[in-house]
């Protein structure tokens, strides 16, 4: 069977665009076609600056909210990676396998390296390692297919670099796998700033879909959203990025492999394609934020889902990561 892992980082709110992105697929298709596990990566939340009450309350509830998405329990595996120490065994080893020109050219590394630098204290090191981190979740599960959104892509094509590599000079250990994003929405940008991702971690939030915002903000922020100044509802990305983020997001809410350019002739107006937007992006969100509502208040049924997969990580991750060892060329401990 087809194995899938994915992850989301706990640094802040879910946004319509992990969402559109990653989370809905795997509620949708994933889980129902492969063996699934989905992680809140933890760790990598501690690669900028962070306060540790705020990790730890926002790890509960991004697990209460895949839940609340869909994700069921008795389909796929839901954990949280710092539960299980398969992944940070195996990142030693892949640091042993990469170089840190690779790491240096990673986009996300030059952008948030640029935003820490800013701060003053320092870039933290694991920032720079952590698309190997990254690499050992997904290898450490002989992943096939690794759902996210388009800003992940250039960290998979390393992860399937590091896999080859490895495999080439120890041994046949690990599967090399592929990144599959969305058809659509792959990419949701800022409805206040449409040259740039929408971001959980940003510090402006006028432009941010989050998943538990009421109906009255989800409409606000969409109406609000930044347009262009011509008048004709088109889809193009490099002339109109904006209208084009709607119609992204729209296509998106409707599914069914409607494209964002079938979805711009159907509207005379920005006005009109807006409302429709805010309409379709709060029923969306509707079920998830009402079910957060009755998971979040049963805290032990989260952290009962929560051991249980950790429990079956652990279990899929160790003969792996211990080959890897044995592979590498580490003495086996008696
Ligand atoms: P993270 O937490 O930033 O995002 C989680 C998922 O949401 C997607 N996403 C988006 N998709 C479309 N439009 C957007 N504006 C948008 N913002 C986020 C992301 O592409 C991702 O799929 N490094 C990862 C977490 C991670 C991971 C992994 C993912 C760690 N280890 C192993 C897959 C496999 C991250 O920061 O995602």
């Amino acid at each position: 069977t087809t194995r899938i892992f994915s992850g989301i980082k706990p640094t802040g709110h879910l946004t319509l665009g992990n969402y559109l992105g990653a989370v809905r697929r795997w509620v949708d298709e994933d889980q129902h076609r492969a063996d699934a596990l989905f992680c809140v990566v933890d760790l990598h939340a501690l690669t900028v600056a962070h306060d540790p009450a705020r990790v730890r309350r926002l790890s509960r509830q991004a697990a209460s909210l895949l839940l609340a998405a869909g994700l069921d329990p008795e389909r796929c595996t839901v954990f949280v990676q710092s539960h299980v120490d398969e992944h940070t065994r195996l990142a030693y080893l892949l640091e042993c396998t990469a170089t840190d020109s690779e790491m240096r050219r990673m986009i996300q590394y030059k952008e948030k390296a640029a935003r820490e630098r800013g701060g003053g204290d320092g870039v933290r090191l694991s920032l720079l390692t952590y698309p190997v981190l990254m690499a050992a979740d997904i290898l450490a599960y002989g992943t096939d297919e690794v759902p996210v959104g388009d800003d992940q892509t250039q960290h998979v094509e390393l992860t399937r670099d590091l896999a080859r590599r490895f495999n080439e000079r120890y041994g046949q250990v690990f599967t090399v796998p592929r990144a599959t994003p969305p058809a659509v929405a792959a990419r949701v940008m800022d409805l206040q700033d449409p040259a740039s991702k929408m971001g959980k971690s940003h510090a402006e939030t006028s432009g941010i879909v989050y998943l538990l915002d009421e109906p009255d903000v989800v409409r606000r922020k969409i109406m609000r959203a930044v347009t262009d100044s011509g008048s004709v509802v088109a889809y193009d990305r490099e002339a109109q990025p904006g209208v084009s983020n709607l119609l992204d997001v729209l296509a998106a809410c409707w599914g069914g492999g409607v494209r964002p350019d079938e979805v711009a002739g159907r509207f005379g107006s920005y006005g009109a394609l807006k409302k429709e937007t805010a309409d379709a992006v709060v029923e969306l969100l509707r079920p998830v934020r009402e079910r957060h509502a009755e998971i979040s208040a049963d805290p032990e049924y989260v952290d009962g889902v929560l051991a249980a997969g950790a429990e079956r990580a652990r279990q899929l991750a160790r003969p792996r990561v211990d080959s890897a060892y044995r592979a590498i060329g580490l003495m086996p401990a008696l």
